[in-house]
C-alpha cells in the first residue's frame, strides 16, 4: 500500500468517526518568535487543548501535519530516522478519551492497513512518584480487552511514556501541557535482536526490530510554577503517527527509504552514481541522508525560505551542505540538473498534497545550485586556511566553521589525512561556548522549542499590530508585512516599501502608535470565516495559509484588525511607550524596523 492511500484512509477513517479534517499549519512558522518549524501535529492546537473553542466549532479533529525535527539529524542514515516527516494526527478536545482512542487506532492498523495483530506490541505509562501521576491502568485494561496479551504490553516511565513538547515533567516549562502516553510498535520479525543494545529485546530497544508507529498522548496536565502538575479542565487525546513509518509497517519492510516516498530518489541516485543502494553501509547511509535532507530542504524552500545564516535559512543551509557532502561521498557533483532531477521526483510524488511544487521546482533547484556554488567557495577558502595551521584542534575547527562555514566533517577528514584527530564533543563544546549570542537564534531552536508566550513577547506582539497599521496609514496601502520576529527585548517587522523612511515619517509612525497606546484601546478577539474576515478588511499575512475559520484581533473600535493566532494584551495601556530603534533595508523593496517598548506599562489581567 502506498503513502497516498494510507494518508487518505487515515483521514477518512477518523472523519467517519466524527472528526473534522483540518488544514495543516505551514511547516515554516514565519510568525512565531521562538519556534522555527512545526514539529508536531499538536503544536498549532495548544490553545484548543487548553480549553479554547476551536474555530471549526468541533471537538474532534484530524489532519496530516508536515513536521520537521532536527534533534535527530545525526541519526539520519539508519533505516528509520528522518528530519522531515508527515505526522498523521487526531485529537479529542475534551471529548472522547482512552476507551475510544485505543480501539480506533488498533482498528485502523488491523482493518484498514491490514497489519497482523500478532506483530503489534504496546507500551503504557508505569506511573511516577515525583509528580504523583498514577500507573495507567485504564490503557492497560483497554489493550487487554482488545486482545493484546500481557506479554506484549510493556510499562515504561517518564522518559519513554510521557509526552510534552519539552519531554518529561521535570523538563516542562511553567504553563506547558502534556501527559502520559501509550504507544504502538510494529515488530519486524525478520530483524534479529542485536545484543549491542541490551541483553533482551523490547519495544523501546534501539536495535531496529521494533518500530514505533503511533503515540496516543493523554494531555491532561499543565506544569505549575511550584513544579507540580495540575489537571487541566478537560482531558484531551493527542495522537501522532509518522506516515513514513506506517507505510514501512504496512509493507513489512523496516527500511522506510525503500517505501514509495523515497525509493524513486534512491533509484535516481543509483543511476547517477552507478552504485547499488545496499552495496556497502557507507553508500546506503549517503543515499539515505541525501534523500532525507533533499526532501526536508525542498519542503522548507517551498515555504519561501532561502538559505542564509539565520533562523530557518540557516537550517536550510545546514541541510543542503550536509546533502552536498554526502553527494561528494557518492562521487557525484551537484551540477547540471542534479537538483532539478531530484526535486522533480518529489514534485511528482507529492503532486496531490503539494501541487505548487511543480511550479516552484525550477526556482528551488536554482537556489540550491547557488548554495552549492557558495559551498564550493567555502570549501576552497577553508581548505586553504587549514593548510596554514600546523595543528588542527577543536578551536581551529570551530574557527573554520564560524568564519568560513567549513563543516566539521570536512575539517575532521582533512585532520585525519594529516594523522591528527579532533573529537566531535570538543568541537561541540566550542559551539556551545559561542552560542550565548544566538540563544534566540537557530541552534537553540533546533529541537522544536516552545512558543514564547511570556508577557514581554505578548506586549510586543500587540505593538506589532499597531506598527503594521501605522505604517499603512503613514506610508500608504502598498505596505505589506513580509515577516516579523519578536524576542523578549524587541520586535522586528519587515515590510514592503521601496524608499528609506525619512526622520519625519519615522516620527509620525512612532507618534501614531503612541497615541493609540495612550487611548487605552481594548484588544478584542473574534472568530470568523476566513473569507468574511478578509472581505471585512482584516489584515492578513499573505504568506501564511489560514484555515477556514480564523481568529481576528481588533485594537480599539476601528484602529487595527488583523488575522492572528495571538496571544495579545487586554488593553494598549499595557504597552508603555513605543520607540523605533532602527530602520534599514533587508532586501530590494523590503525595509525592516526594530522597535522596543519602554516604561513597563501595566498588566490588566
Ligand atoms: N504529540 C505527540 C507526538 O508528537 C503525538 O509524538
Amino acid at each position: 500500500m502506498i503513502s497516498k492511500e494510507i494518508r487518505q484512509k487515515y483521514l477518512e477513517f477518523f472523519k467517519a468517526r466524527g472528526h473534522e479534517i483540518i488544514p495543516p499549519a505551514p511547516l515554516v512558522l514565519a510568525e512565531d518568535p521562538t519556534t522555527l518549524f512545526t514539529s508536531s501535529g499538536m503544536q498549532p492546537l495548544v490553545p484548543y487543548l487548553l480549553g479554547e473553542a476551536h474555530p471549526s466549532g468541533q471537538r474532534r479533529l484530524v489532519d496530516s501535519q508536515p513536521s520537521l525535527r532536527l534533534g535527530d539529524i545525526e541519526e539520519v542514515g539508519d533505516n528509520r530516522h528522518t528530519t522531515f516527516f508527515e505526522m498523521l494526527g487526531n485529537w479529542s478536545l475534551g471529548d472522547y478519551f482512552k476507551a475510544e482512542q485505543l480501539p480506533w487506532f488498533l482498528e485502523f492498523l488491523t482493518k484498514e492497513l491490514g497489519l497482523a495483530k500478532e506483530k503489534l506490541w504496546v507500551s503504557v505509562f508505569e506511573g511516577d512518584k515525583t509528580t504523583g501521576v498514577p500507573r495507567d491502568e485504564e490503557s492497560l485494561a483497554a489493550w487487554q480487552k482488545l486482545g493484546i496479551p500481557k506479554e506484549r504490553i510493556f510499562f515504561y516511565g517518564v522518559k519513554k511514556n510521557w509526552w510534552s513538547r519539552s519531554g518529561e515533567p521535570a523538563l516542562m516549562p511553567v504553563g506547558e501541557i502534556g501527559g502520559p502516553d501509550s504507544e504502538i510498535f510494529y515488530e519486524f520479525a525478520d530483524v534479529p535482536h542485536d545484543p549491542k543494545f541490551g541483553e533482551t529485546c523490547h519495544p523501546n530497544c534501539d536495535c531496529g526490530r521494533f518500530l514505533e508507529i503511533g503515540n496516543s498522548v493523554f494531555i491532561q496536565y499543565q506544569k505549575q510554577a511550584d513544579g507540580s502538575l495540575k489537571e487541566l479542565s478537560q482531558k484531551n487525546v493527542d495522537f501522532g503517527g509518522g506516515l513514513e513509518r506506517l507505510v514501512a509497517a504496512a509493507s513489512d519492510n523496516p527500511d522506510i527509504f525503500q517505501t514509495d516516498l523515497f525509493l524513486p530518489i534512491i533509484k535516481r541516485l543509483e543511476n547517477l552514481s552507478g552504485r547499488n543502494y545496499l552495496q556497502d553501509p557507507e553508500t546506503t547511509r549517503a543515499m539515505r541522508t541525501i534523500a532525507d535532507h533533499l526532501r526536508a530542504a525542498v519542503m522548507i524552500a517551498r515555504d519561501g525560505v532561502l538559505s542564509s545564516n539565520k533562523a530557518q535559512g540557516y537550517v536550510l543551509r545546514r541541510l543542503l551542505r550536509r546533502l552536498l557532502l554526502f553527494t561528494k561521498k557518492l562521487g557525484l557533483e551537484a551540477s547540471g540538473d542534479y537538483f532539478l532531477g531530484l526535486i522533480s521526483i518529489l514534485a511528482e510524488s507529492y503532486g496531490d498534497i503539494f501541487p505548487d511544487l511543480e511550479e516552484k521546482k525550477a526556482e528551488i533547484a536554482t537556489s540550491f545550485r547557488e548554495e552549492a556554488d557558495r559551498f564550493d567557495e567555502v570549501l576552497k577558502s577553508g581548505i586553504k586556511e587549514i593548510n596554514k595551521v600546523p595543528m588542527i584542534d577543536a578551536k581551529t575547527a570551530f574557527y573554520l566553521f564560524e568564519s568560513f562555514g567549513l563543516p566539521f566533517e570536512i575539517t575532521e577528514e582533512i585532520a585525519r589525512e594529516k594523522g591528527q584527530t579532533i573529537k566531535k564533543e570538543d568541537f561541540q563544546k566550542e559551539v556551545e561556548k559561542h552560542q550565548k549570542l544566538s540563544r534566540q537564534g537557530a541552534e537553540s531552536l533546533f529541537k522544536g522549542g516552545l512558543a514564547d508566550q511570556s508577557y514581554e513577547v505578548t506586549r510586543l506582539h500587540t505593538a506589532t499590530h499597531l506598527l503594521h497599521e501605522a505604517l499603512r496609514r503613514v506610508l500608504g496601502d502598498h505596505v505589506r508585512q513580509e515577516g516579523s520576529n519578536i524576542t523578549a527585548e524587541r520586535l522586528r517587522f519587515d515590510f514592503s516599501h521601496s524608499a528609506k523612511l525619512s526622520v519625519e515619517e519615522l516620527k509620525n509612525i512612532e507618534d501614531l502608535v503612541n497615541e493609540q497606546i495612550a487611548k487605552n484601546l481594548i484588544v478584542t478577539e473574534t472568530v470568523q470565516d476566513l473569507s468574511a474576515a478578509l472581505a471585512s478588511g482584516a489584515r492578513a499575512f499573505f504568506r501564511e495559509k489560514y484555515p477556514e475559520r480564523v481568529k481576528i484581533y481588533s485594537i480599539g473600535p476601528s484602529f487595527s484588525r488583523e488575522i492572528c493566532g495571538g496571544p495579545h494584551v487586554a488593553s494598549t495601556k499595557e504597552l508603555g511607550r513605543f520607540r523605533i530603534i532602527k530602520e534599514e533595508a533587508v532586501a530590494q523593496g523590503v525595509r525592516r524596523i526594530k522597535a522596543v517598548l519602554e516604561n513597563g506599562g501595566q498588566k490588566i489581567f
